[in-house]
């Protein structure tokens, strides 16, 4: 028997990296799934490996009219939504505070603040009218602390907006059944990673107490987990996925 079992979720910038990684073990254990990313190559072709359970649509999450697209789809295809997992994210312009472009600053803002309102927003009306729901909000340790390695005041605060999103929409939506976490990764093995640092990830290495970059597998199974029934109890938190790093 899977963990998802009879339970729909979105997940969002799914065509690649950690979404892409939460998508196939969301499939795995038996979610129905509707795939979304800018890149429709990628998330396309996972949708195929996926089989019927699974569906891709091309989306911007930025975008709140493409949201109620996104939810007319899933909710014609597969009846519900039981889960969202808002994971599309950038890490967007590496600058010091003085040299940082407004455009850059509204577009790290735009891709993972905003859009986690426009999709929580969005969702909600189905999972109150069910009477159940799990979203998961993919943060950052940069959403917990300014020190993570690159200057990025935008990611900064998008990534502090998104934890604290999270609760709010928690603490309303409580009673209606509907949990909302959000979850902090560390340094993960993924393209966004590898083109900011290197293969090996940089300095990284040398601040996390497990010495070692995560397979995006690694952050899959907490958010497999929170999605699930599995978390019955657990809403309004943050989950560190980072080896330790924050520790220090
Ligand atoms: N990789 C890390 O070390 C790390 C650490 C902490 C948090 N995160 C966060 O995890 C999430 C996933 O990151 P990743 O490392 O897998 O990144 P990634 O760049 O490998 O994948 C991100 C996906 O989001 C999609 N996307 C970007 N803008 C979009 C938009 N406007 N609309 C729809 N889709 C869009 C991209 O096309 C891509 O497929 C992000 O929110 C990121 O900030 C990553």
């Amino acid at each position: 028997m899977g963990r998802l079992d009879g339970k729909v979720a979105i997940i969002t910038g799914a065509a690649r990296g950690m979404g892409a990684s939460h998508a196939r073990i969301f499939a795995r254990e038996g979610a129905k799934l509707v795939l979304t990313d800018l890149n429709s190559d990628g998330g396309g072709a996972l949708a195929r490996e996926l089989g019927d359970g699974a569906i891709f649509a091309a989306h911007d999450v930025t975008k709140p009219d493409e949201w109620e697209g996104i939810v007319s789809k899933a909710v014609d295809r597969f009846g519900t939504i039981d889960i969202l997992v808002n994971n599309a994210g950038i890490l967007g312009p590496i600058a010091a505070t003085a040299d940082l472009s407004g455009d850059g600053y509204d577009l790290v803002c735009a891709i993972n603040q905003h859009s986690v309102f426009y999709g929580m927003r969005a969702v909600l009306p189905t999972m109150v009218k069910a009477g159940r729901g799990s979203i998961v909000n993919i943060s950052s340790i940069a959403g917990m602390a300014a020190n993570y390695g690159f200057p990025s005041i935008a990611y900064v605060a998008s990534k502090f907006a998104v934890r604290g999103m999270s609760k709010a929409a928690a603490i309303e939506y409580g009673k209606h059944n509907i949990r909302v976490n959000s979850v902090h990764p560390g340094f993960i093995q993924t393209p966004m990673m590898v083109e900011a640092t290197d293969e090996a990830g940089g300095d990284a290495l040398a601040e996390i107490p497990l010495g070692r970059i995560a397979d995006p597998v690694e952050v899959s199974n907490l958010v497999l987990f929170l999605a699930s029934d599995e978390s019955s109890y657990i809403t309004g938190a943050e989950h560190l996925v980072d080896a330790g790093m924050l520790a220090h």
